[in-house]
């Protein structure tokens, strides 16, 4: 047998709404839908060869050899493709993200399209866009949002099946740019998968869940209507209540640093002075402040003067995973 090879990439994503705590853990079901953009030139690039001459998967993920509990997620994954391909070929994965890793910019989002997409080419499986973002949601969930292009809709659904990403807008409907505002590179101390399994026990969970309808059909309207200053309203909202469930599940997580509190209000305060510009933060200390592309300039050099911002990071919208050669 050949060796069999592609290589694929994804873009990160930032949530608007945001996912956060599973109906189904295993297969990562999430119990309310989310919308996000893809964050272009953030991007990973993956190289997947199954090799029959292999005995066990191995990885390399940005010049590191992967173990542990991190190998298991990604030979896991593989073992997801290989099912569906009628395979048990191991394989070897070349990975390289071009932004730092566990700060609050999912890094998992993009490597787990980009895994997904370059394994189903090499093994040449014929799969929908939908197939795929399902797909690559065993692997992360936000990694669903970064198979179709700009911006994107997760439907929560009920299944494997059902519960997958698709486009609402192409990358041209709005010239938004996210202008990262980063308090720190290190890498964060709980993740995602961790925090996804302690939602449930924040008692403030269920009323986010219940009203999650509303604000994913504000942000939607708004989104798709260009309204700046309704999409701030529901997006800031939607991150501010899923940071009081991280605070109030058990153990408690706080993401947030002195120096993000500050970012957030700089943003409020502009705002208010009439600059289009809003706040939205993931499980990071680290501040996305997204505006119309025409105010980037102005909105990163206000940030990188603020005490305890080290560095900027600047991703307009992106495009759905793709394969290269
Ligand atoms: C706060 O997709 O990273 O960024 O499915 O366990 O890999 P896993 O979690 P992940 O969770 C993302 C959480 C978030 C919000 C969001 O992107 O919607």
């Amino acid at each position: 047998m050949p060796l069999l090879k592609a290589t694929a990439c994804a873009c990160s994503n930032i949530a608007f709404i945001k996912y956060w705590g599973n109906r189904d853990d295993a297969l990562r079901i999430p119990v309310n839908g989310s919308i996000s953009m893809n964050l272009d030139g953030l991007y990973t690039r993956t190289t997947v060869t199954f090799d029959p001459n292999l005995n066990a998967d191995s990885a390399l993920v940005d010049g590191r050899e992967m173990s542990g509990g991190g190998m298991t997620r990604i030979s896991h994954h593989l073992d997801q493709v290989r099912r569906r391909a009628g395979v048990e070929t191991r394989a070897r994965i070349e990975s390289v993200s071009n932004f730092p890793a566990g700060v609050g910019i999912a890094s998992s989002a993009s490597a787990f399209a980009a895994l997904s997409l370059a394994a189903v080419k090499a093994l040449d499986l014929r799969m929908s866009e939908a197939e795929l973002s399902a797909l690559a949601r065993l692997g992360s969930g936000s990694a669903s949002r970064s198979i179709p292009t700009g911006f994107v809709e997760w439907f929560a659904g009920d299944s494997h099946e059902s519960s997958f990403a698709a486009s609402i807008a192409p990358v041209d409907h709005w010239a938004l740019v996210d202008v990262v505002a980063l308090v720190s590179k290190a890498h964060k101390a709980t993740g995602s998968t961790e925090g996804h399994h302690t939602a449930a026990t924040s008692p403030l969970q269920a009323a986010r869940v219940a009203d999650a309808a509303r604000r994913l059909d504000l942000c939607r309207k708004a989104l798709l209507s260009r309204d700046f200053e309704a999409f701030a309203e529901v997006v800031e909202q939607d991150s501010d209540i899923m940071h009081a469930i991280m605070m109030t599940g058990r153990p408690a997580l706080f993401y947030w640093q002195p120096a993000t509190l500050t970012i957030m209000a700089e943003v409020r305060r502009l705002r208010a002075s009439g600059l289009p510009l809003l706040y939205t933060i993931d499980a990071g200390p680290n501040v996305h402040c997204l505006c119309p592309a025409d105010y980037a300039d102005q909105v990163d050099q206000a940030v990188r003067a603020l005490p305890g911002v080290v560095d900027t990071l600047r991703a307009g919208v992106g495009h759905g995973a793709w394969v290269e050669s």
